[in-house]
């Protein structure tokens, strides 16, 4: 089967991951930005942020050509490909609805492209987008632009990306499902063949649905795993209330129900990151505009709002008075394995910890550079683990980097101008610690 050639719109995780995805595969795909300087460091092989295995394969699929980016050529990707995934941003407003301009404004581009196509061209909507937004707003501009209609003329479906920063590549080629939202069937046929092809034979379980179906799919999962994550975090506050009682073993023991399921179970300072916090606000504006409460989804975020703040109580707890305290932060990004800070949970620490006048020092493996775009030089930088805790009052775990786990309380001891350790992702094994010195943690009763 000729294999069919793919344009993509938009660079940021889920666009370049598809792109990378396809061009490892031998597809031939066209990318395209209005970010010149990406689309530079792209066609050098070197991806624009920071993501495990992802720059060997972008770099082979650049020197094979089956990958090049273009800046503002959305006319000229649609042209030359017989398929569009568009995977441009979708902010939060400041009132936590969701901010389409920027689907809005490729789709009108692509739109004015398909005017001039004679060839039949499938739309696939990748970007997360409030149930609707693909049928009342994509499609209107579409077949506005092209003066063509969908269905006949081009096609037009819904498919959401379910990968995460970190392993976005390996989530890419190895996803539970496929969801494909479908304005007509042949549109759903196309990208179905398209899948099978690209997972060939044993690939995953395709769900084919209506557009709002999938849009919704999306929100309900990212959604639901916050959940997750808020609701144990509500039992990790609990278990500080309860003596001897501890969050790690309550989740382990939970998550063998298969049930319930082990993953995102881990008790810690809340979820961060530029998907599930907007995508919560997003599904509770979006409801609220059609008359519904999501009041389990209100409950989450204000749990997951106090999270981090816990840790700040925990330093004065242990300090009091936190004026001219020095404080170690170990871990900046929202996660580990990336550099981004995109509602990073050591952001409200660190604002509050200097509110209570502490100093802080920091340190990252990676996000450093971008954690200075947004902390300045409010905090002070160190250049390792060791350096950062080297005579602090206190010290607070906030991302769980593999090369924290080494960390032993001899290390603490010797550095620390008072050993005192508040573990925020329950990295450290509570018993070597607190035999040895002042040790608290998320989810520990006294
Ligand atoms: C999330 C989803 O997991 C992806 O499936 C989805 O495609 C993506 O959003 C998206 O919508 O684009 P991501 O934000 O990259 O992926 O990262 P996660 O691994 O889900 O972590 C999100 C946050 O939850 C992090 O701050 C993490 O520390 C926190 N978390 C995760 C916990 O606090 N506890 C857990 O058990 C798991």
């Amino acid at each position: 089967m000729k294999k069919t050639k793919i344009s993509v719109l938009g660079i940021g995780y889920v666009g370049l991951c598809t792109a990378v995805g396809f061009a490892s595969r031998g597809y031939n795909v066209v990318a395209s930005t209005h970010d010149s300087e990406k689309a530079t460091k792209i066609n050098n092989g070197t991806p624009p942020f920071y993501e495990p295995n992802l720059e060997a394969l972008l770099e082979q699929s650049i020197r094979d050509g089956n990958l090049t980016c273009l800046v503002n050529q959305t006319k000229e990707a649609v042209l030359t490909t017989d398929l569009t995934f568009n995977a441009v941003g979708t902010p939060s407003k400041s009132d936590g609805s969701i901010d389409l301009q920027f689907i809005e404004k490729s789709s009108q581009e692509v739109g004015l492209a398909l005017c001039k196509k004679n060839s039949y061209h499938l739309v696939v909507v990748k970007s997360t987008v409030v149930p609707g937004t693909t049928q009342n707003v994509v499609k209107p501009i579409l077949e506005q632009e092209s003066g063509k209609k969908c269905g006949s003329d081009f096609g037009l479906c819904m498919s959401p990306e379910f990968l995460r920063q970190g392993s976005a590549f390996q989530d890419t080629i190895h996803t539970d499902r496929i969801v494909i939202g479908e304005y007509d069937q042949k549109s759903g046929d196309i990208l179905d063949r398209t899948y099978r092809d690209f997972y060939t034979n044993d690939g995953p379980p395709i769900i084919r649905t209506n557009l709002s179906t999938a849009e919704l799919i999306k929100y309900a999962s990212n959604s639901f795993l916050a959940t997750k994550i808020s609701y144990v975090n509500m039992i990790a506050n609990l278990c500080e209330k309860i003596p001897g009682a501890d969050v790690k073993i309550v989740a382990a023991a939970m998550g063998l129900d298969k049930r319930i399921g082990s993953l995102f179970l881990n008790a810690g300072l809340g979820y961060g990151g530029s998907c599930f916090p907007k995508d919560v606000k997003a599904l509770i504006a979006h409801s609220r505009k059609l008359g519904y409460n999501l009041e389990l989804l209100e409950s989450v975020e204000s749990v997951n709002k106090n999270q981090p703040l816990k840790v700040v109580e925990f330093c004065e707890e242990i300090l009091g008075n936190l004026k001219g305290k020095r404080i170690a932060i170990l871990g900046l990004a929202f996660k580990p394995k990336t550099d981004d800070m995109r509602e990073a949970r050591s952001i409200p620490i660190i604002k509050s910890l200097i509110e209570k006048g502490a100093t802080v020092v920091a340190y990252d493996p990676i996000a450093i550079s971008r954690a200075k775009d947004i902390l300045k030089n409010k905090i002070k930088y160190a250049p390792s683990a060791i350096e950062c805790i080297k005579n602090a009052d206190c010290c607070v775990l906030v991302t769980e980097w593999n090369e924290f786990k080494n960390l032993t309380p001899s290390q603490f001891i010797k550095n620390m101008k008072k050993p005192i350790l508040i573990d925020g992702r329950r990295i450290f094994s509570s018993k070597a610690f607190s035999q040895k010195m002042k040790f608290k943690a998320i989810g520990l009763g006294k």
